[in-house]
């Protein structure tokens, strides 16, 4: 569903991602963990056609990026959930969402939408009205997630998601991340959170100094010494 065969990038002339591979196949979640710095911002980035490759091809729904435009990505079903949320701080929760849908769907009934959104976050029910500036980090996190399957996306690419939350407010997220999982749609989940990403995911990469060094099953990457060294 989503491959990157051997990207390199760089910021000028410093390389960032270093011949990095990796694959989500339909129907999975996948990890992609690393410390700060690693490249991971920069992979998600790489994916979303918002810089140049200098080497390798990602290739999303079997079409090769390079033949499709960013706009079109998210109209060919893949969400971004981009780090730090950037929700439109000055807008109310329900015209955040708005904004997720109407760029894909204008001419379908948004109330419908909202409703499915507001059946998994009933949290985000209670305060559309809200300013989403105003929200806390979790109630935030909901409505970043919200404002992206609101679009009905095949493919969700999150980067650190769960960045700042508390490890109940984790655990909830991870909980939904399942959900919508069982619900049909493929995951790419970007984490520092090893253990609790792991738990869900069905394999997972690491990526250091912006390499791919290990790779795996989720079970078996749970019992990698660099992983248990870095996060456990
Ligand atoms: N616009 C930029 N110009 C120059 N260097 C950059 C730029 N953006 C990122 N970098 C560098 O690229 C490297 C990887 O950054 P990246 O944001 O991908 O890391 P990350 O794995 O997402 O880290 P974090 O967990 O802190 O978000 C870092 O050394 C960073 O300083
Ligand atoms: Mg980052």
């Amino acid at each position: 569903m989503l491959e990157l065969d051997a990207i390199s990038t760089r910021y000028g002339v410093v390389n960032i991602l270093n011949k990095v591979s990796l694959e989500v196949p339909q129907g999975e979640v996948v990890c992609l963990l690393g410390p700060n710095g690693a490249g991971k911002t920069t992979t998600f980035k790489a994916i979303a056609g918002l810089l140049p490759l200098q080497h390798g091809r990602i290739s999303i729904f079997g079409k090769n990026l390079a033949d499709s435009r960013t706009e079109a990505l998210a109209g060919m079903g893949v969400g971004f959930v981009p780090e730090g949320r950037r929700l439109f701080p000055e807008l109310s929760v329900r015209e955040n969402l708005q904004v997720g849908y109407d760029a894909l769907r204008p001419n379908e009934r948004f109330e419908q939408a909202l409703e499915r959104v507001v059946e998994l976050f009933p949290r985000v029910g209670e305060r559309l009205a809200q300013a989403a500036g105003t929200l806390s980090g979790g109630e935030q996190a909901m409505v970043a997630l919200g404002r992206v399957l609101i679009g009905q996306p095949r493919l969700v690419i999150m980067d650190e998601p769960t960045l700042g939350l508390s490890p109940k407010l984790i655990e909830e997220y991870f909980v939904t991340v399942e959900r919508i999982h069982k619900e049909g749609i493929t995951v790419l989940l970007i984490e520092q959170n090893a253990e609790a990403a792991l738990s869900i995911a069905h394999r997972g990469y690491l990526l250091l100094k912006g390499q791919i060094v290990a790779s795996g099953g989720a079970q078996e990457l749970l019992g990698n010494d660099v992983i248990k060294h870095l996060y456990l």
